[in-house]
């Protein structure tokens, strides 16, 4: 970030309009309409349903920040970073941005209230654990979700070139979501009998087999292999054990956990992307990040011993654990 020390610090205390100028675009429709090239905002508002100047400032806002480009005649287009705004187009992050926007960020106002008393960001401000709100409400659970796939849509591919999973013959994704991961697996294991489990309204209208229901409580069993991704890290140590005991009472004793999850670094500037999930988990949930031996420590808790550590490049280490 260039700039003296005074002009990085006023940029860091303005990222909350930055965050909102990005939902914004996105709730109005602005990366599509700027997909065939440039245009303005008087041209944009009336078919945007936005007032033209306070669109143009933040269009602007958004120029600012490299997400557009402002050509001289007061036209905007898609830069890099807009152009990952569109929906469905390669590491397009529009679910990720929406989710912070319109959920993480009204929590992340609890921050200092949770800091002083130990509470949760989230549970201080809505009063109600994270789940649960998202539950309450088929629109907040869908807006999580597309952050979900969107993330899982750079590290699922990574996943399964990275770990071969041809070997399995059935397979279960504990907390999988909306199913990215499985369906890299069913790419590379075609005839592997594959199961969706997660929470009835999670997997309600799945394209994939699943198996609604409460991995606290238990888990399908007797799976070649079982799929943790990016579950651990939403709980502290005492439910993560609980939902690897559960794992661990679903196995049978050739059958292999595979635990997906990013590892904190050694100092917060060698990967500032973990550092801020783990703030996400501080923020919304009990969790945290952890380190390679904090897993190795929760699954020998859990009758579970580690049996090999795969970096995939995207961020996410593939953990092998097997019982022992
Ligand atoms: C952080 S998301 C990870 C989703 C997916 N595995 C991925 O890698 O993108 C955590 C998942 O756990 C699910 N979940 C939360 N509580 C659950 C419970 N008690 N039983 C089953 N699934 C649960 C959520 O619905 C969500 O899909």
């Amino acid at each position: 970030m260039p700039g003296s020390a005074a002009e990085r610090l006023a940029r860091l205390a303005d990222g909350y309009l930055v965050t909102q100028l990005l939902h914004v675009a996105i709730a109005l429709g602005v990366p599509e309409a700027l997909a065939g090239g440039p245009r303005s905002a008087e041209d944009l508002a009336g078919e945007l349903g936005a007032v033209p100047g306070p669109l143009r400032r933040v269009l602007r806002g958004l120029a600012a920040e490299e997400v557009l480009v402002e050509d001289g005649d007061g036209r905007f287009s898609l830069g890099g970073p807009g152009r990952l705004l569109l929906p469905g187009v390669p590491s397009s992050l529009r679910g990720v941005v929406t989710a912070r926007a319109d959920i993480y960020y009204r929590a992340a106002v609890g921050l200092l209230d949770a800091v002083r008393t130990g509470g949760t960001p989230f549970e201080l401000v809505h009063g109600q654990a994270f789940f649960a709100f998202l539950s309450a409400a088929p629109e907040r659970l869908a807006v999580f979700q597309a952050s979900m796939a969107d993330r899982s849509a750079r590290e699922a591919g990574a996943v399964v070139d990275a770990y071969d999973m041809r070997r399995f013959a059935s397979v279960v994704d504990v907390g999988g979501g909306s199913g990215t991961l499985l369906w890299a697996v069913r790419d590379r294991a075609p005839h592997a009998e594959l199961t969706l489990f997660d929470l009835p309204e999670v997997v309600d209208g799945s394209d994939l087999p699943a198996v609604a229901g409460d991995f606290f409580a238990h888990v399908p069993g007797g799976a070649d292999a079982y799929l943790l991704s990016r579950v651990l890290h939403d709980w502290d140590d005492a439910d993560a054990l609980r939902v690897l005991r559960s794992c661990r009472a679903a196995m049978r004793p050739d059958s292999v956990l595979l635990v997906v999850e990013a590892l904190v670094p050694e100092r917060a500037v060698d990967d500032p992307a973990v550092v801020r999930m783990d703030l996400h988990m501080l923020v919304l949930l009990h969790g945290r990040e952890r380190t390679a031996a904090e897993y190795v420590a929760l699954l020998d808790a859990a009758g579970l011993r580690l049996t090999a550590d795969v970096p995939t490049g995207a961020g996410v280490h593939v953990l092998e654990a097997r019982p022992g």
